[in-house]
């Protein structure tokens, strides 16, 4: 190589210098100095086809690398249910991995980054070692939008921690039927409460300062992450509660009942929406020009994108995926702009491409989804920060995170029966006794608290992750001389055979979700019922419920001496202990009808022929006790 003097070499650098000037001058939508729109048009404007569409889909990990992210331009991805890099997988590799990804994306021409989403729904619930936090069904019954507020930002962080920057929650579904497998994920039945626990929004993604505009995606930086009201609309209002069904209604109650907290949310920035497997009066939401495009994206202004369920497009004609490109046609024409492919990606994108290149689906339609996606981009601040770091690990499952997940299980517990007469109350425990018994498969089982969505997508019974199980918290608990005696399901024989002064019987619902967590009869399964008959039978006995909703509990109540209905409270079975044992009081309130039979259903408050068991808003409230 020929040598250069020192002045040409001082030239050569300042030519790149200032060429590198000039070119991130006109890339204006890399300044995050220029407005908004500005930003979003220019880039716009630089995308072909092939790159708009890119940003419409969005694929599960399972089937993403750097490569496919680089060649297809793919907008985003996803985890699904259990989705994850390795069993027990650290922050630190699921980092490395999105990271990865990330680093396909920015090799693109254009460099726009991708966005990673994850059902977050209670904590950042797919990663091991995360705080989990009581499901929504819980949440419900706190009636404290503070607190709620308070887990989404938690939640925020431990998402963060592992480099991920979207969370598919909160779910707004207004459940109105317990038979729904996803009954859980509803805070209520009542639209009331549901539109209080919007608060999770600001929580997850941060508050829109006092001079922002209000109704617009906000995303407070790399603190926050990208929030999602799901599942639009109606998802729980279908015949028998039946998951991914039809909701046979009348407007009025349509938009009284189930669009009411979609309100809220857009009034609170949430970035994205996604769109409801369920039908609406025969209709498919994900083809639901009327709903989604009229009314969500022009009635009610919402400027960020309307996103796809899993596979929710094929779902469009049954059998399902039986016209596909129909099924992009119908969902992008109704105004879906990021579809949740998640795996034939190649088959959307050819099939999108044909779409627009043969006028089917007009470029404006395209522009419409691709604005929408980049305007949340910009917002969020991606393009400024794309690539985590772990300076955010700490957060994950910090023991902070924990106390506030053991605070709102205190919180969540219903206390429906206390003492076989008023006068007679069992609740609280006293610390100090000679011997107890705790008995029943959900005492010691931190799968079992925590339900569906977690570590896996169905969840799964076993110590699947850390947290601390009901058994281990009354040991905790107890004065030191107060002899515990575990024994899942036991003989009268043997409880009578020991000299117990009262059992705690923790038993329930196993962990399921979506469809297989369906239920016409709503029964809890063996040995639940022989444990609760045995020992109930036996000694002085409380029963802590573990369930997704209300189940079939008669005929055994008058069995039982106390009832606490705990829901799924997630790895923090501490807040169980602290409330039984009188560390605080009992305070919630049912958000749910409790029904007496299942033929009864489906019956909310307010309905005419209102018989339950136990109504919504009971709960009997004991104060704390001072020292014991
Ligand atoms: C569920 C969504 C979820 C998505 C991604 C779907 O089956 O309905 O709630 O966000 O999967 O896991
Ligand atoms: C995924 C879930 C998803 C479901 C939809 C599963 O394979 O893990 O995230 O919700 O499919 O059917």
């Amino acid at each position: 190589m020929a040598k250069l003097s020192p002045s040409t070499l001082v030239i050569m650098v300042m030519c790149c210098y200032w060429a590198t000037i000039a070119a991130s001058q006109s890339m204006k939508y890399k300044d995050p100095k220029q407005p908004l729109n500005v930003r979003i048009k220019d880039l716009l404007n630089r995308m072909t086809l092939e790159e708009k569409i890119g940003q419409m889909t969005q694929i599960d990990r399972s089937v993403a690398s750097a490569d496919v992210m680089q060649k297809y331009f793919i907008g985003s991805i996803l985890s699904g249910g259990g989705s994850v890099p390795a069993k027990e997988a650290s922050p630190e590799m699921w980092i490395d991995m999105i990271n990865g990804f990330q680093n396909g994306s920015l090799a693109t021409r254009l460099g726009i980054p991708m966005i990673y989403g994850i059902d977050a729904v209670h904590g950042n619930n797919n990663v091991y070692k995360a705080t989990i936090f009581p499901h929504n069904v819980g949440l419900g019954v706190t009636r404290d939008p503070e607190l709620i507020k308070k887990i989404g930002a938690a939640t925020a962080l431990e998402v963060r921690a592992t480099g991920i920057n979207y969370a598919f929650a909160p779910c707004i579904a207004v459940c109105r039927d317990p038979r729904w497998g996803r009954c859980f994920e509803s805070y209520s039945e009542d639209p009331a409460i549901v539109r209080q626990m919007t608060e999770l929004i600001p929580g997850l993604q941060g508050d829109i300062p006092a001079n922002g505009r209000k109704g617009v995606p906000y995303v407070g930086g790399k603190e926050k992450v990208v929030a999602c009201a799901k599942h639009f609309v109606g998802d729980g209002g279908t015949t028998k509660g039946i998951n991914e069904n039809n909701t046979v209604i009348s407007p009025h109650n349509l938009f009284s009942i189930h669009m009411p907290a979609y309100y809220d949310s857009v009034l609170k920035g949430v970035a994205t929406i996604m769109i409801s497997y369920s039908s609406v009066n025969g209709a498919k939401m994900h083809g639901d020009h009327q709903l989604v495009t009229n009314f969500l994206k022009n009635n009610v202004k919402f400027r960020g994108f309307v996103i796809s369920d899993w596979q929710g497009i094929d779902r469009i004609t049954d059998p399902p995926h039986a016209n596909y490109t129909y099924s992009i046609l119908r969902s992008v024409e109704a105004g879906l702009d990021m579809i949740m492919v998640p795996l034939n990606y190649t088959e959307f994108i050819d099939g999108l491409s044909y779409l627009v290149t043969n006028n089917f689906i007009p470029m404006s339609r395209i522009d419409d989804a691709v604005k929408r996606i980049l305007r949340v981009k910009f917002v969020m601040g991606l393009f400024e920060n794309p690539l985590a770091d772990t300076t955010m690990v700490k957060h994950l499952g910090s023991h902070e995170h924990r106390e506030l997940a053991r605070e709102a299980v205190r919180k969540s517990l219903v206390l429906l029966k206390n003492g076989k007469t008023a006068t007679e109350p069992l609740l609280p425990l006293p610390k100090k006794s000679a011997k107890i018994l705790v008995s029943g498969t959900h005492a010691d089982d931190i799968g079992n608290q925590c339900g569906g969505w977690t570590i896996e997508w169905h969840g799964q019974s076993g110590n699947i992750t850390i947290g601390t199980t009901i058994l281990s918290a009354i040991k905790n608990t107890v004065d030191p001389t107060t002899e515990v005696v575990y024994q899942e399901n036991p003989t009268p024989e043997f409880i009578k055979s020991n000299n117990f002064s009262y059992a705690i019987v923790v038993t329930g619902e196993h962990p399921y979700s979506e469809t297989v967590g369906d239920s016409l009869n709503l029964t809890i399964p063996e040995p639940g019922p022989t444990t609760i008959t045995n020992v109930c039978g036996a000694v002085k006995c409380v029963v802590v419920l573990i369930s997704g909703r209300p189940v079939v509990i008669e005929p055994y109540v008058s069995n039982m001496d106390a009832l606490v209905a705990a829901w799924l409270p997630g790895s923090e079975g501490q807040g169980v202990a602290d409330v039984l044992y009188g560390d605080y009081g009992f305070t919630g309130k049912l958000a749910r009808t409790w029904f007496k039979t299942v033929d009864q259903l489906p019956m909310n408050v307010g309905d005419p022929h209102y018989d339950p068991l136990y109504p919504f808003g009971f709960g009997i409230t004991t104060e704390a006790v001072k020292s014991s």
